[in-house]
């Protein structure tokens, strides 16, 4: 179990998660009764080898899959119970994703790509662009906002990634990888940004990292083994 300060309030809290996938061979589970609890503020660095599950347990925190098993509440809220319209309100208001691959909208450009988080919320075109604007601008890419996404190096997009997930400020951030194709300079951007954003906002963060120094700015360290998290060093 990776748990939270026993007294604090919980922003999300994870139990007994399973997830099994069904390939033409076989009967595979990757979840296996996985536990977590992250109060408001709280950092979670997640490692463990290739294959092992992180993406999946990342994805089903976020609520963009569904365990076998378990339950997750996130924000005060069980999200089993929730349709799918206020799940995804609950997902734009409360959770800032970072996909292990970018998953941005190819034709469009840094900014939009970036505002969409906030168009979605409903928020008017000028002010959405301010947000965006000013989000890229602290991932080093205020010069590069009307680039096509296809038109972007692999570490811009990353970065592009990353100013979608933090537009909205989400009081959590779920972010896969991060800062895996990113070289030293900027991937120590990111990390200070990230630092920042949990110093000044309060936002707590997953992070799944083989960088040792993102692990390292976390508050807490855990491995996945075995389908369960367990707290490491
Ligand atoms: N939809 C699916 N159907 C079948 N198997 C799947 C599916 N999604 C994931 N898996 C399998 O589940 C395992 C865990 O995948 P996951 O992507 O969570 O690993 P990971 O820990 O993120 O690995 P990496 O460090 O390489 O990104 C893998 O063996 C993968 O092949
Ligand atoms: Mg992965």
């Amino acid at each position: 179990m990776v748990d939270a300060d026993a007294t604090a309030e919980i922003l999300i809290e994870a139990r007994g998660l399973v997830k099994r996938f069904e390939t033409a061979q076989s009967r595979i589970t990757i979840l296996d009764g996985a536990d977590l609890r992250l109060a408001p503020g709280e950092t979670l660095a997640v490692v463990g080898a290739s294959g092992i599950g992180k993406s999946t347990l990342l994805h089903i925190l976020g609520t963009l899959d569904r365990p076998d098993a378990g339950r997750l509440r996130i924000a005060g809220r069980g999200v089993e119970g929730l349709r799918s319209e206020a799940l995804a309100r609950l997902r734009n208001e409360k959770i800032g994703f970072v996909f292990q691959f970018h998953h941005l909208l190819p034709e469009f450009d840094a900014l939009e790509n970036a505002m969409m988080p906030c168009l979605i919320h409903g928020m008017a075109r000028p002010r959405a662009a301010a947000a965006a604007e000013e989000i890229l601008t602290r991932v080093g890419l205020g010069h590069r906002l009307r680039h096509r996404v296809v038109d972007l190096s692999g570490g811009e997009q990353q970065r592009v990634a990353l100013a979608r997930a933090l537009v909205m400020n989400p009081p959590l951030l779920l972010a896969d990888e991060p800062t895996g194709n990113l070289d030293k300079r900027n991937s120590q951007q990111v990390h200070e940004l990230l630092a920042q954003l949990n110093a000044d906002l309060k936002m707590a963060m997953v992070v799944v990292t083989h960088n040792p120094e993102l692990a390292a700015l976390m508050a807490r360290r855990a491995t996945l083994v075995d389908g369960r998290l367990t707290p490491t060093e």
